[in-house]
């Protein structure tokens, strides 16, 4: 059973009273800018806070592997095209290429090793003039202040308690995206620096 059935249903309120709005404002950050580019891979998506976000022309395969996740996603109003898949992103098969893929708080289930084979998937179902986008948590080790780290502890605990959630080390994602040959064009801070969203392209050789 997936790590997040339980927490589900009340997963969107923690998050608020966690964090207020920083977190959903900096999963659609991108958004508006992405506004001409068609096909969408959203991993790990959730409740679909982004989906009201996208117009008509736009297409989206939006995987979580969480059934009620999708289920939640599914009652969200958007105006694109989107075909849900109830399946880990590992086990998604496809031939298609895509204009943009988002991870909305998605790598940080992983280790800095399994981030790196997840990156480098998407590298291979990105186009070429496509587009990354990564929010998540920075790493502990990153924040200076005592009660950001209180918080993003406290955090971490939680959801490692509430969903299994297997990591309680963060490590640094913004240079583990680099290393997999990424190139930042943006990078901006939500949460008083606790978080990041970021828009990355293919590095050029
Ligand atoms: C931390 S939550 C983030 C949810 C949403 N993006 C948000 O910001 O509110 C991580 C999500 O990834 C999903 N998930 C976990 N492992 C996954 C996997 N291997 N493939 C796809 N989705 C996965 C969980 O079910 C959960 O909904």
């Amino acid at each position: 059973m997936n790590r997040y059935f339980f927490v589900a249903p009340f997963y969107d309120l923690l998050k608020r009273i966690s964090f207020g709005d920083a977190l959903n404002n900096a999963t659609i950050n991108y958004m508006s800018e992405l506004s001409e580019y068609k096909d969408f891979l959203i991993v790990g998506g959730g409740s679909g806070i982004s989906l009201p976000q996208f117009n008509q022309d736009q297409n989206i395969q939006f995987i979580d592997s969480n059934a009620s996740m999708i289920a939640r996603a599914k009652k969200r109003k958007t105006n694109a095209a989107v075909h849900y898949h109830a399946i880990r992103f590992e086990a998604f098969d496809t031939n298609q290429k895509f204009d943009v893929i988002c991870f909305p708080f998605f790598l940080d289930l992983y280790n800095q090793n399994e981030a790196t084979s997840i990156l480098d998937r998407a590298k291979s179902l990105l186009n070429d003039s496509g587009r990354l986008v990564v929010t998540d948590f920075y790493s502990i080790k990153k924040l200076s202040n005592w009660r950001q780290k209180l918080l993003l502890r406290t955090v971490i605990v939680f959801f490692n308690i509430t969903t299994w959630h297997r990591h309680s080390k963060i490590f640094n994602i913004p240079n583990t995206i680099k290393a997999s040959n990424f190139q930042c064009i943006n990078l901006k801070e939500f949460a008083n620096g606790m978080v990041f969203a970021s828009l990355w392209k293919k590095a050029e050789h």
